[in-house]
């Protein structure tokens, strides 16, 4: 088969993770007889740089022509901490969630043996921890109108919106990967407080009914945050709305004890978007030394959603290969510390 893969490499080490993981992609095209097509696009400060808005229509155009998109990272230091700042890079990222309707973010947190040591928390708790966190990405406060400052800007708004259409959405998606899994889900809110959460408890509770061999959990969004990092392997799949999503899953992240391994995908009405978690890390920007395993587990969600099982299996296992046999980059090398463009030959070769 024939896949165009939109690939926006963004700013950064967003390039050089991105070719790693197009070398392991093209290594599975050998062994499994698929083409990747490759189809490059500017995201964030690159393309303001390139052409004054950080998700250009032409780079839309690439995405709503794909199979798939394949996304490394955006930001840069330039546009950080300048309030006035007109354009930012991040808005092309939310511009893009918006306008390919990528409305749940999905995150799986796992431990890999030989890195249990590196998390901040205690082996016996993170050990065998195995969780996903499913984010709605396109609504609440961060779409959410009105917004802005007051004429004599001593005030700012900012709203939080959501519609049972798109909770029902996020939701079903949610319970179809929770039946896929472990058949629990916990429904994260902060119904005590907020008139959203509480439209949220009261879709689920319908919904709930309709998938009756999966156990529905409900819990308050500071108490979810608490339990994570407690009790991380309670967890199977946990659901929650775009800012509450945001922050847990950054904090979810600290489990596995390296952000350079965690892949996400974006699941949307048009195409779908798979990127690592981690951003832009601008001071190893072209040096060869960022980790590329979190963008290449990115591809592996890729060509899952592809329904290429077999071929995101062999990239899966080229990854705990590599990680067994110590070939990886300096943030989680306990002896020699390799490049990253070496790593990515290894996956690659080692893609069978
Ligand atoms: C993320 C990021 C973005 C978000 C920022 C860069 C706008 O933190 O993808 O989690 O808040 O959604
Ligand atoms: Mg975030």
């Amino acid at each position: 088969m024939n896949y165009k893969i939109g690939t926006l490499p963004g700013d950064g080490i967003g390039p050089e993770i991105v070719e790693q993981a197009v070398k392991v992609l093209n290594a599975v095209g050998e062994k499994y007889g698929h083409t990747f097509e490759f189809n490059y696009a500017v995201v964030g400060a690159a393309a303001i740089d390139a052409t004054g808005n950080p998700y250009p229509d032409a780079t839309h155009q690439v995405c709503m022509e794909s199979d798939a998109v394949l996304f490394g990272a955006i930001g840069d230091p330039k546009y950080d901490n300048d309030p006035k700042a007109k354009v930012r890079p991040e808005q092309g990222l939310l511009g893009m969630r918006k306008k390919l309707g990528l409305y749940a973010n999905i995150r799986p947190v796992n431990t890999f043996p030989s890195l249990i040591h590196k998390s901040p928390l205690r082996k016996d708790i993170v050990e065998g921890a195995d969780f996903v966190v499913v984010r709605e990405l396109t609504g609440g406060i961060y779409f959410g109108e009105p917004r802005g400052r007051s004429e004599d800007l001593k005030k700012a708004f900012d709203t939080c919106v959501y519609t049972t259409d798109e909770i029902e959405r996020i939701l079903k998606l949610a319970y179809e990967y929770a039946g896929k899994r472990d058949k629990r889900l916990t429904i994260v809110d902060k119904a005590n407080v907020l008139g959203t959460s509480r439209l949220w408890r009261e879709v689920a509770q319908e919904m709930e009914k309709e998938y009756p061999d999966i156990e529905t959990d409900y819990m308050f969004v500071d108490n979810a945050a608490m339990q994570i990092i407690q009790w991380p392997k309670k967890f199977d799949v946990m659901v929650t709305e775009n800012m509450f999503g945001d922050i847990l899953s950054d904090e979810a992240s600290v489990i596995t004890g390296s952000l350079g391994l965690l892949p996400s995908a974006s699941i949307g009405l048009h195409t779908s978007v798979f990127e690592p978690i981690h951003g832009s890390y601008p001071q190893a920007a072209g040096k060869d030394i960022a980790n590329p395993i979190a963008t290449v587990l990115s591809a592996a969600m890729l060509l899952e959603s592809l329904n290429l099982l077999d071929e995101a299996a062999a990239v899966r296992k080229a990854v705990d290969a590599s990680l067994e046999a110590g070939v990886v980059t300096e943030d989680i090398a306990e002896g020699k510390a390799y490049k990253t463009s070496e790593v990515g030959n290894w996956l690659a070769e080692n893609v069978l």
